[in-house]
């Protein structure tokens, strides 16, 4: 793909972006209907789906050889990332935008041969644009985002992560998890994971982990965090595997290490 061809695909996908949270912004005016599809926490509108057929549908006719891989599964049944794969989660923090409409965001990867190309990250209620283009730096609303400050030492850092590294887990010992929350300076929760590697980014939180995430919840993160010098793994330290569920730490690369080594592998 050569700078030109990758600049007006990226500008398609910022179009679509916006387009797309006006969308949102305009059905949020109006009832529409929640579902729920695995269990009675995990939910999902007509809006979720319907941004993602707008998402699928625009890509289709303007670049009918590339895949889309989507939450909602409107897009294609995507089972490899060879050629150009855009990873759409349409509304990323469902239960926020059902209970409380706002802090939710549309998150749109760019993905070629496996390799992150860009990402867009939409607040669509703050109407906060992140983008990356991958080796060209960050930007929040069309400001570049600095590097992440490589003093910063784990204990005077802001972790974002949920209250269910509280409850037992086979996988992981909570222990080490307690010490975590004892030795950072604070911890959050969003409730939209993509906000949260944004935030990453932006350097207002050090680090985001999660027991698990999907592709469409990271694709754009990804790329985001790595433009301003932080780092994404497994919690556990080893890579990612972007057709796959994951667990997840997207944090400053200064205190990734401690907190898997310390606080996370078992010893
Ligand atoms: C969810 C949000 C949430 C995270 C969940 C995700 P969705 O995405 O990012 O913050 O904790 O694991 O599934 O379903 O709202 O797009
Ligand atoms: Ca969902
Ligand atoms: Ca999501
Ligand atoms: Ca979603």
């Amino acid at each position: 793909m050569d700078s030109v061809e990758k600049q007006q695909i990226f500008d398609h996908a910022k179009e679509w972006t916006l387009e797309a949270g006006e969308r949102i912004k305009a059905q949020l005016d109006k009832p529409f209907k929640v579902n729920t599809k695995k269990d009675r926490k995990d939910l999902v509108t007509e809006v979720d789906e319907d941004t993602e057929r707008f998402f699928a549908e625009r890509i289709r006719s303007t670049y009918p050889n590339h895949q889309v891989l989507g939450e909602e599964g409107l897009g294609d049944n995507v089972t490899s990332l060879d050629g150009i794969v855009w990873i759409i989660d349409p509304i990323d923090g469902t239960m926020n935008f059902v209970h409380q409409q706002r802090h939710f965001a549309i998150s749109v990867g760019l993905y070629k041969d496996g390799e992150g190309i860009f990402g867009l990250i939409y607040n669509v209620m703050t109407d906060d644009l992140y983008v990356a283009k991958r080796g060209e730096g960050a930007h929040k609303n069309g400001v570049l985002l600095p590097k992440l400050d490589q003093s910063r030492k784990l204990e005077d850092s802001l972790l974002a992560l949920n209250h269910y590294w509280s409850i037992p887990n086979r996988r992981f010992d909570e222990k080490g998890i307690h010490e975590l929350v004892r030795k950072v300076r604070g911890t959050r929760t969003f409730g939209s994971a993509a906000l949260e590697f944004a935030f990453v980014a932006e350097g207002i939180i050090d680090g985001y982990m999660t027991m698990r995430l999907a592709p469409w919840d990271i694709a754009a993160g990804i790329i985001l965090v790595n433009e301003v010098g932080g780092v994404t793994s497994r919690v556990d330290g080893s890579p990612l595997n972007m057709l796959k569920e994951n667990s997840v730490i997207t944090c400053n690369s200064a205190i990734q290490e401690e907190i898997v080594n310390n606080y996370i592998r078992k010893k």
